[in-house]
């Protein structure tokens, strides 16, 4: 048999919301990068956003594309892409829209002929149409095993339903370890739905049906992190599944240089300028993700928190522009009065894009306030820095919980609407340069930091779960008599 012929052919498939793709693109330039023939396959307005880095990088994954139904499904005609800010009533529709790439997606499957789908879990009908061409279809899954554990066993064991309002505490029953509480308002919604009479619930039911009939899932975290909740998620909950974390490290070293290349702008060279006259470890970052959305209230605690913690700092504020009243850009009314100004040398406000990866891997960084979507959570441990967590939506709260009572690297903040006082206490905490807890989670998170960066290079472990995985795929082709 010739070299091209054992050349396995995986299909992969992102689900069209940002922090979806970005992860999947990665995952598919591991598997370039392993000798496998890689084809991408997505929606017209999402090619762009990432073929011209692949061209450029990786020129030999290929990038099919499906027209995506929006307007059959009642959406914008332009509507491609996922955000869960957009509303129950288009988040449905969206699904929808979704479904009906099934056949079309099998139309390309019977035209590439793949030997194996890698298929966002977002796709619950992905298994049944790799099935009609007898090939498995594994589950991207782009988050960690703790996260996976919590939202099945809670499916499993309902034990939300027996609560009597959304704030009680319950404990997550069959989680090995220390005992993890839970509030209804910490569970994502669609691990509420589960269960419920909604058509996006339906969708997440066959999505967890879906996991249990397919090949496996694609875990975006380290084995060594947590392997009471691997072992759990494999051993007791029978899922296959392989931990190939962090999968923004295949950046490193490969194309990453002509990428940060592209990124520079104005706010990277002022930000490194900023970070590069501090001292080492002195600087908190602070950053909410792409979705947080604070109330103007709420940004200016956090200002005063910031000013009163005393210490330096970098702070990304995603604020839309249309609200204040009026529209347009430069509304300032939410800083207190003279807040930059008092704050100039000292704080270093990005509104905006930052180039997050970065600032976190800066020396001058010490520790980040973060809103814990795994993505960012996930930058933050590779970059070894301590945390402070203040989860907004989605699973974040389990990402938190992770962070501060299982890896011991995180400071919770609680509530609802957080006082400049506890968010100065918070980030002195995290800070603070004597002190048992301090050093102890700065120790721990360095350490992680380590274990991360390890595990991708050869004889790590998520580098040795791609090479089994690549393995038995190719052992159940042959058996298959491919
Ligand atoms: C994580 O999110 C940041 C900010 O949105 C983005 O720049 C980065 O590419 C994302 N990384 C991954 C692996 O999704
Ligand atoms: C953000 O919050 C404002 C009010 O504080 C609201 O009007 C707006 O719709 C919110 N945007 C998103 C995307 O949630
Ligand atoms: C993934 O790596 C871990 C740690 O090396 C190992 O225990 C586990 O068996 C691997 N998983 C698979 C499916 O090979």
């Amino acid at each position: 048999m010739d070299e091209e012929e054992e050349k396995l052919h995986i299909l992969v498939f992102p689900f069209m919301a940002q922090g979806h793709v970005i992860p999947m693109i990665d995952t598919a330039k591991i598997f370039a990068s392993r000798g496998l023939k890689v084809t991408v396959v997505t929606t017209p307005l999402n090619a762009p956003l990432f073929s011209k880095n692949l061209r450029r990088s990786f020129p030999s994954i290929a990038v099919e594309t499906l027209e995506f139904p929006a307007a059959a499904a009642g959406l914008p005609p332009d509507c491609e892409n996922f955000d869960v800010s957009m509303g129950f009533d288009a988040v449905t529709k969206f699904f929808v829209a979704a479904e009906m790439l099934q056949s079309p997606f099998e139309n390309l499957l019977a035209e590439t002929r793949p030997d194996c789908v890698l298929a966002d879990w977002f796709f619950p009908w992905t298994t049944d149409s790799a099935a009609k061409f007898g090939i498995p279809r594994l589950v991207f899954r782009g988050t960690n095993f703790f996260a996976s554990c919590l939202s099945e066993l809670t499916r499993i064991h309902q034990p939300h339903k027996r609560v009597g309002s959304e704030s009680d505490p319950f404990p997550v029953p069959g989680l090995p370890g220390p005992p993890v509480f839970l509030s209804i308002d910490q569970m994502p919604v669609i691990d509420r739905l589960l269960g419920g009479e909604t058509f996006v619930g339906k969708v997440f039911e066959r999505v967890a049906e879906a996991e249990s009939k397919s090949y496996g899932t694609i875990h975006n975290t380290i084995y060594e992190f947590e392997p009471r909740y691997a072992d759990l998620y494999m051993k007791e909950l029978g899922r296959r599944a392989w931990s190939i974390g962090p999968v923004s490290l295949c950046n490193v070293g490969i194309e990453d240089r002509a990428s940060r290349g592209k990124e520079s702008s104005i706010d990277e060279h002022s930000c490194l300028r900023f970070l590069n006259s501090k001292k080492p470890r002195s600087v908190v970052y602070v950053c909410f993700g792409t979705l947080a959305n604070f109330s103007d209230p709420q940004l200016k605690e956090i200002a005063a928190g910031l000013e009163s913690s005393g210490r330096e700092f970098v702070w990304v504020v995603r604020r839309e522009t249309n609200r204040g009243g009026g529209g347009g850009g430069g509304d300032d009314s939410w800083l207190p009065a003279g807040f930059e100004e008092r704050m100039e040398g000292k704080g270093l406000i990005i509104r905006g894009w930052a180039p997050q990866a970065l600032i976190l891997d800066h020396v001058a960084v010490g520790g980040f306030v973060t809103h814990c979507g795994w993505n960012s959570t996930l930058e933050g441990i590779t970059a070894g820095l301590p945390m402070v967590t203040w989860p907004v939506t989605a699973e974040q709260f389990y990402n938190e919980k992770l962070l501060t009572e299982i890896l011991g690297i995180g400071i919770a903040v609680v509530g609802v609407k957080v006082g400049s006082g506890a968010v100065a206490d918070a980030v002195g905490r995290m800070m603070a340069e004597e002190g048992e807890e301090a050093a102890e989670m700065r120790r721990k998170a360095g350490e992680l930091g380590r274990i991360a960066r390890r595990a991708v290079e050869e004889g790590g472990s998520s580098y040795g779960n791609v090479s089994a995985l690549i393995g038995e795929l190719k052992r159940d082709l042959r058996r298959r008599g491919k």
